[in-house]
């Protein structure tokens, strides 16, 4: 089986995480977005994942590639569009590597969703209705920014689907994962298009589209407040499934995640709902909690972070409070006793 991984947008909402790296490579839960993404696939049987890359810079995403398709032992290549063409064209593009002989249908996934993946499941609910397209959707309590799916009472099968509505529709939203049979290409035209706005309204008007409701949490983690929201959720999750990767002792409050490289001094409070990433350095008497701390940062004594997301290779000085939604870039550096309340804060550029 194939998937597709759209990952051509320009992640504009996570800066400045994504200006030095591109969205779907951004850590989450102390590995790249789209790692979560491509074992669960493998999971599910899937061989080979197609990126639908645009601008991105194809050494940062061909260095990835090399280093899980082994590890993983998952064949990765690359579709590139010399223009972005929306969320629809470059299904277009990717035409030839997503069909095969088998006419078996093939996975689509937003490149910044989290959720557990029941890919398996979905397969099935694919098959049982006989679908043309089968979309995943959960439940939110302000769909506004989402595709809003209605299905006929009482069914799976999709009445409307309406992206980023004005007005309420309902709460069902669109999850960013499909399964598509290979049908669905002879729709798509190869120009820039939406999946959502395009595709799918023309399939459920002929009734092939349909909803399986996602078990389990779900978040779109492309901007700060939702990616630590999300981090809550997953950390949850892991604390009902693997209760053993999380970290224990007597200064961690609840579900904390702690790389086995990362050094934590004496008389720290860490947690509830904390990442710490490889190589950070955590001196003694630090507060954190509700944040990520990214590969290489070093938070020196006393310091505080909350509700925030420290970028790779940052230093947070003595005292430094850093709370409310706040996102440091890569090599940001907070001088000592600073604080910052909400925002985002970029590396200061040399004369
Ligand atoms: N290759 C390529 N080219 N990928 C793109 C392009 C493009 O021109 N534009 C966007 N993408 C990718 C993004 O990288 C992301 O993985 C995915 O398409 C969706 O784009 P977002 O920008 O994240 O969309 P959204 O979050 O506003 O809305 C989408 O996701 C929601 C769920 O999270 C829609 O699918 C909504 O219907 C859905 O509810
Ligand atoms: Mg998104």
């Amino acid at each position: 089986m194939k998937a597709l991984i759209l990952v051509g947008g320009f992640g504009t909402r996570l800066r400045p995480l994504t200006l030095s790296m591109p969205k779907p490579l951004v850590d989450f839960g102390n590995k790249p977005m789209i790692l979560h993404q491509i074992e669960a696939l493998k999971g599910a049987g899937v061989t080979e994942v197609v990126l639908a890359i645009n601008h991105q810079q194809p050494e940062v995403m061909l260095n990835f590639v090399k280093e899980y398709e082994k590890k993983l032992e998952i064949k990765i290549t690359f579709s590139q569009e010399t223009e972005p063409l929306g969320t629809a064209g470059p299904l277009a593009v990717a035409r030839d590597k997503l069909v095969d002989e088998s006419g078996q249908p093939f996975f689509v996934l937003n490149s910044d969703v989290i959720c557990e993946y029941p890919l398996l499941e979905m397969i099935e609910f694919h098959k049982t209705n006989r679908a043309e397209a089968s979309i995943m959707v959960t439940e939110v309590d302000d769909p506004s920014k989402y595709g809003v799916v209605v299905t006929e009472e009482g069914t799976a099968r999709v009445e409307s689907f309406v992206e980023k509505p004005k007005h309420f529709v309902g709460n069902k939203i669109n999850a960013g994962l499909y399964l598509l049979s290979p049908s669905v290409l002879d729709r798509i035209e190869l120009r820039r298009t939406s999946i959502e706005k395009e595709i799918f309204p023309k399939i459920a008007s002929e009734k092939k589209l349909y909803a399986m409701v996602l078990p389990g949490f779900w978040m779109d983690i492309g901007q700060p407040k939702d990616y630590i929201t999300g981090q809550r959720m997953y950390l949850n999750s892991l604390r009902e499934k693997t209760p053993q990767e999380l970290a224990t002792g007597d200064n961690i409050i609840g579900n904390v995640l702690v790389h086995e490289s990362a050094v934590i001094g004496e008389g720290c409070l860490i947690g509830p709902d904390v990442v710490i990433g490889p190589g950070c350095v955590i001196d003694s008497g630090v507060r954190l909690f509700g944040c990520t701390v990214m590969r290489g940062v070093w938070i020196k004594e006393h310091a505080c972070i909350s509700n925030s997301i420290v970028g790779w290779d940052s230093t947070v000085g003595r005292w430094a409070r850093v709370f409310n939604i706040t996102v440091l870039g890569k090599d940001v550096n907070v001088a000592d006793a600073e604080v910052y309340n909400s925002g985002v804060v970029i590396e200061e550029q040399g004369l």
